[in-house]
């Protein structure tokens, strides 16, 4: 363990889209320590006086630091949670990184109906929540797991298909893939250690209140 202090509250943020969002959220509260930032070198970054520490992980692995309990709470994806299926509270929906899971294939692949795609080969960072897509459609696909540029595959012959994020549709439309399903629909979320979530409640209970009250005027303004 990083700080053995039990009063100290770690949270871990993403690195990648939702960081800045996130950090922004947080710090609106006074929950920001001095070099925070999604490029520190430092590894654990702390604020004495507030008594939290901030560690910046890989999207798809802070689910387990949380589950773990080395970070007592995290903001994640819902997109990574559902891959990831950990055992964490998800306290809050925090509304905000709104994108969508999708499949998505070139343009000159394109067929009529799901079924015409079968057998064809997948790239994706979610394996598991493509898996469970096309179990539930009845359609058997060889899966490809990528951890990024998941829309080279295509372009490369590495696959014919991507399930991947589309937030804006940019990267879709500059790499002329059309979509063909939506899997799941995606925001920010705010999770908890389920032992932290009981030892250290206080805390977490008030930071949940105070993003919740900020997403509300948010939503009213
Ligand atoms: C995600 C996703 C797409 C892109 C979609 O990648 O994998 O590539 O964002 O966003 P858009 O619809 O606004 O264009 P990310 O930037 O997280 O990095 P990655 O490619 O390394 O996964």
């Amino acid at each position: 363990m990083t700080s053995p202090d039990k009063d100290m509250l770690t949270i871990a943020l993403p690195k990648g889209k939702l960081f800045q969002p996130a950090a922004d959220r947080l710090a609106r509260f006074g929950y920001t320590a001095e070099g925070l930032s999604e490029n520190s070198r430092k590894l654990v970054i702390v604020n004495e006086t507030k008594k939290i520490q901030f560690i910046i992980t890989k999207p798809m692995d802070l689910p387990t630091y949380v589950e773990y309990g080395a970070a007592d709470i995290g903001i994640i994806g819902k997109d990574v949670l559902l891959e990831e299926s950990k055992d964490v509270y998800e306290l809050l929906d925090m509304k905000f990184g709104l994108c969508r899971l999708m499949l998505a294939v070139p343009a000159a692949l394109r067929r009529e109906k799901l079924s015409d795609y079968a057998h064809l080969r997948v790239a994706t960072k979610y394996p598991r929540v493509a898996e469970q897509f096309f179990l539930n459609n009845g359609i058997q696909m060889e899966i490809i797991k990528l951890n990024g540029s998941i829309e080279l595959a295509p372009m490369v012959g590495l696959a014919e298909m991507i399930v991947d994020i589309v937030e804006t549709g940019r990267t879709l439309k500059e790499n002329h893939l059309l979509e063909v399903a939506h899997l799941h629909r995606a925001t920010a979320r705010f999770i908890a250690n389920r032992v932290s979530f009981k030892m250290k409640f206080e805390r977490i209970h008030q930071m949940v209140e105070e993003l919740r009250t900020l997403q509300e005027e948010e939503s009213q303004s």
